[in-house]
């Protein structure tokens, strides 16, 4: 059953290029891999497609070459019952990728080549205005263009929709407008250190640095802590949510899982509250899998889970 509100994720696409190591090598190392896998990825693709996999009622706007990379990819949408309609498909550009680097404690790093990506510009979010119009909740990440980002986080929140910016990966900063014009910013630790120079990770250090972005507008900010946990910060406090414990093997689309059950939550009308416990969950249960796509859970296995 899909949730009561639309969800409309706007995003990257990319194939994933896992590569499995002991250790990530160092400046001027060559090492062998351990494994090596292709798959689906991409953030704005992984949390579409973790909204419908969560029973979401999911649209996905983005670009993908014409090649059979980027046919791949829709197709795997379209089994979460992600709408992919208005997906662009763009002749001679090859859809994005992604080097994806996973060392044995789960830890991974990654290198993105846009490809189509970079299509999924400002003119294309404007010729799919209705998209916006008819969702109820707007979800966007950082791997299209910078201005695709401002321009979608301007249009959502003028046609009040509830906004949602997962600051990945994190630019130096971000204009006022865009932290005006948010319900909810959710960056990692890293990525909220990048935009605010906040310099620790300490809970009450980080809560004090999200008070700028709150004057500037921002309603409330997720500051996603690993297996430390959520913390979330408004203007009326701040509470630290912490998650199940599990083993983790794979933390690739931890926080597209993340993001996306929060959206899905929201989506059936759940508090914030109510909405990053779920999500802790979900997210819990990915970090527990191998993969992006692949190990993102069902709405179902996540109840389960609670239990
Ligand atoms: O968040 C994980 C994703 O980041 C990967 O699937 C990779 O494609 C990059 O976009």
């Amino acid at each position: 059953m899909f949730s009561l509100k639309k969800i409309l994720v706007v995003g990257s696409a990319n194939v994933d290029f896992v590569i499995g190591v002991r250790q990530a090598p160092e400046l001027g190392e060559t090492i062998l891999c351990r494994s090596f896998r292709k798959t689906c990825g991409g953030k704005g693709a992984n949390q579409a497609y973790a909204c419908g996999r969560l029973g979401g009622d999911t649209a996905f706007l983005n670009a993908v070459g014409d090649d059979p990379l980027g046919g791949e990819l829709v197709r795997n949408l379209q089994q979460a019952n992600v709408d992919t309609r208005a997906i662009r498909t763009v002749d001679g550009v090859s859809t994005g990728m992604a080097v994806v680097c996973v060392d044995e404690k789960g830890n991974n790093s990654i290198i993105v080549i846009p490809g189509a990506n970079n299509l999924c510009d400002v003119d294309y979010l404007r010729r799919n205005r209705a998209r916006f119009e008819e969702s109820d909740i707007v979800l966007l990440q950082m791997e299209i263009p910078f201005e695709s980002v401002c321009y979608a986080v301007e249009l959502a929140s003028g046609l009040h929709k509830t906004v949602i910016l997962n600051p990945a990966p994190a630019p130096d900063s971000l204009p006022d407008e865009v932290y005006a014009g948010l319900d909810y910013l959710t960056p990692t630790e890293s990525e909220f250190k990048r935009l605010t120079g906040c310099p620790t990770d300490e809970v009450e250090e980080l809560a004090v640095h999200c008070k700028p972005l709150l004057e500037k507008g921002t309603r409330n900010i997720i500051i996603t802590l690993g297996s430390r946990g959520a913390l979330h910060v408004n203007r009326e406090g701040h509470t630290l949510y912490r998650p199940p414990e599990v083993q983790a093997v794979d933390t690739t689309a931890a926080g597209d899982t993340f993001n996306a059950a929060l959206a899905r939550e929201l989506a059936d009308g759940r508090s914030t509250e109510e909405a990053i416990v779920f999500a802790n969950m979900a997210s819990a249960l990915a970090v527990s899998r191998v993969g992006a796509q692949d190990s993102i859970p069902s709405y179902e296995e996540v109840l389960d889970f609670k239990k």
